[in-house]
This record gives structure tokens, sequence and C-alpha cells, in this order.
């Protein structure tokens, strides 16, 4: 079996941490990293992250998240948020990053940039939230892979209020929604969850070949 689908088998939404066990400076560096490596539409990164290691806060946490004590007993909680709105500052702010970083001419880069200020301000607001939800939904998935390869263990939480996260961490002061959560750290010995055998539908039921 190859290493990735050993170590995907090896992970699970963890349902117990161990709350003595802290994600160690150079594991979280990592997480960080990928998650900003994620690929995203157009490349425009609607996206932040934000990381939680005070106990204080993660308590406080656990009433909005349908009292899943994961949010307490992980190292660390990840939030993961998409910007309040996207609009023509921001993308014309990403096509000048491209230019600096990839040194391109701006005749080259400027008819992709018009195209996507036009596109993006031709469409309603609720399409460009629910777009940016996907690429929270893409960084998830992500972050889950990269915990497995470096044997983190992470629950993936979408039963949260996230009304209640914004307001409670601050969200609309940096303009950003909190989309979905992810408890990291090291899985509590007892987690009876550990071993249970995965339930999956099959490779033959969810992979057609044509
Ligand atoms: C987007 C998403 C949201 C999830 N939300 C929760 C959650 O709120 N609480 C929880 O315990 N597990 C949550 N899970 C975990 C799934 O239930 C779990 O991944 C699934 O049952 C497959 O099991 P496995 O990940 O252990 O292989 C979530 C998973 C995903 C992908």
């Amino acid at each position: 079996m190859s290493d990735i689908l050993k170590q995907l088998k090896w992970r699970y939404a963890t349902k117990k941490f161990d709350s003595t066990r802290k994600l160690e400076a150079k594991k979280l560096d990592t997480l960080k990293h990928a998650f900003n490596l994620t690929a995203t539409s157009y490349g425009l990164q609607p996206l932040k992250l934000i990381v939680i290691s005070e106990q204080e806060t993660k308590e406080s946490l656990v009433s909005h998240t349908m009292n899943q004590e994961q949010v307490r007993d992980a190292s660390h909680v990840l939030v993961l948020c998409v910007e309040e709105k996207i609009d023509s500052s921001y993308i014309r702010s990403y096509f000048k990053k491209v230019q600096e970083v990839r040194d391109t001419p701006s005749e080259i880069l400027h008819p992709f940039e018009s195209f996507l200020v036009e596109s993006f301000s031709e469409k309603p607001s609720e399409e460009i939230k629910i777009w940016m939800e996907k690429q929270a939904y893409l960084a998830l998935g992500n972050l889950l892979t990269v915990c497995a390869m470096e044997e983190i263990d992470a629950c993936p939480i979408e039963g949260f209020e996230p009304k209640k996260y914004d307001a409670f961490l601050e969200l609309e002061k940096e303009g950003l929604r909190s989309v979905l959560v992810m408890a990291v750290g090291y899985r509590a010995e007892d987690d009876m969850f550990a071993s249970l055998k995965k339930v999956r539908r099959g490779v033959d039921s969810v992979v057609i070949e044509r």
C-alpha cells in the first residue's frame, strides 16, 4: 500500500483529544504553510485561518460548537474563514501581487484582471459567498491530508454556530466570517473511535470508469 493511503487509513475524525499533548511549533507551522499553499479558484485565496491556542478561548467555544469537547481538549483550534466581500480592489491587489512576484508585464495580466473584476461585479453577493465557502472546504481537505501525512490528529467540524464564533472572535473587525472549524492535536489513548473500521462506499461503487 502506498504511504499516502496508509496515512489516510490512519487518520480519523478524532472525538477525544489528549489535552496534555500540544502540537510542536514545527507541525503547526506546516499546517499554516499548507493552508497558504491551498489551491483556490483563480488563485484569489479569499481565506484566512484563525489559530487558537489559548485554553480559555477554546473552552468558551465548546458551547458554540454543539458542546463538542474536541475544541476544548485539542491542542489548537483552527477556524477557517472567508472574506466578508471580494470587490474590485481585492482583485486588483491580487494581480498587483502576481505582477510583483512573477514580474509579469501588466499588458499580459490586464485582460484577465478586467475579466475577473467585471465578472465578480456582476455576480450576486450570495453566489460569491457560496464560491468563497467552497474555497474554505478545499483548504479543509488539504489540511486533513497534510495532518494525515504529519500524523497530526484532527477533527473537521461543521457542527458549530458560525454567527456565535464570528461575534466571540470579533471576526467582523477583520472583515471575516467563519465557515469551518478544525480541532488539531493528538488523540487520547482511550478514544474508541480510533479503532473503528472505516465505513466507505468502496472504490467500485464510487468510481465509474468509461
Ligand atoms: C465538512 C465536515 C464536517 C464535519 N463535521 C463534524 C463535526 O461537527 N463533528 C464531528 O465529530 N465530526 C465531523 N466530521 C467528521 C465526519 O463525520 C467524518 O469525517 C466521517 O464520518 C468519516 O469518518 P473518518 O473521518 O473518521 O474516516 C465532519 C467531516 C467533514 C468532512
